[in-house]
């Protein structure tokens, strides 16, 4: 499932993120990549441990906590703390898979990537190129987001940013390890949730609201891996 989720942060949020990475010290992105992306992978990251990148990631991390669309598609476990990227200059990131396994900082225990976050930080009228553009069997998916807004897709898939030619592409980017490991069978939940909710707003189904609610339980029970 590739979804965009709206709104993430509010325009308040994005403005207060924009002034706080536009004073930030950058490295060269590829300290987290592994060996074949380093090789493709052209841009500038926050160190993992700055005070910037904690203190941003924790708004994140709090914001989508209270997002009842990203809960009910991700229904995450773990959540490695979020990251932040700037492409400028002619500066891509070429084909590449993301790493399967990542190490939390700090704890060295292990997540499993199962989906993949990109939040977008800049006004996309601010800046050409730099769209995520992520590959599946369905065809090539281009997303270019407005500032606040974040796309979640399968970390399995292939997927690239496109050479950023004017202005600056500010992102936050994360991974996490979800209680249902399959795409499809989370596809399935999430599916049966929007159904039960939009359920829930009729009058006279109460009844077939609860059962299904029930459904949706039982098979969260068999298929996740707390
Ligand atoms: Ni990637």
């Amino acid at each position: 499932m590739l979804l965009q989720i709206p709104d993430v942060l509010s325009a308040d949020q994005v403005h207060y993120f924009q002034t706080r990475l536009a004073v930030a010290d950058w490295v060269d992105g590829r300290v987290t990549a592994g060996y074949q992306s380093a090789r493709a992978k052209n841009n500038q990251q926050l160190p993992e441990q700055s005070a910037e990148a904690r203190e941003l990631g924790d708004i994140v991390l709090s914001a989508l906590g209270r997002n009842a669309l990203f809960m009910s598609a991700a229904l995450p476990q773990r959540v490695f703390p979020p990251l932040f990227n700037r492409y400028e200059g002619g500066q891509a990131f070429g084909t590449h898979v993301d790493n399967a396994i990542r190490s939390l900082p700090g704890s060295g225990e292990r997540l499993r990537t199962d989906l993949s976050a990109t939040l977008f930080l800049a006004d996309p009228a601010s800046y050409d190129g730099g769209e995520l553009t992520i590959e599946d069997t369905y065809g090539m998916h281009r997303v270019k987001l407005a500032a606040g807004s974040m796309v979640l897709y399968p970390a399995s898939s292939l997927h690239h940013v496109a050479p950023v030619t004017r202005g600056a592409r500010l992102a936050s980017f994360f991974w996490l390890q979800s209680l249902v490991r399959s795409d499809a069978q989370r596809t399935i939940l999430f599916d049966l949730d929007i159904a039960i909710q939009r359920l829930n707003g009729k009058d006279g189904a109460e009844t077939e609201a609860v059962q299904l609610t029930g459904v949706y339980h039982n098979l969260l029970r068999m298929w996740s891996e707390p």
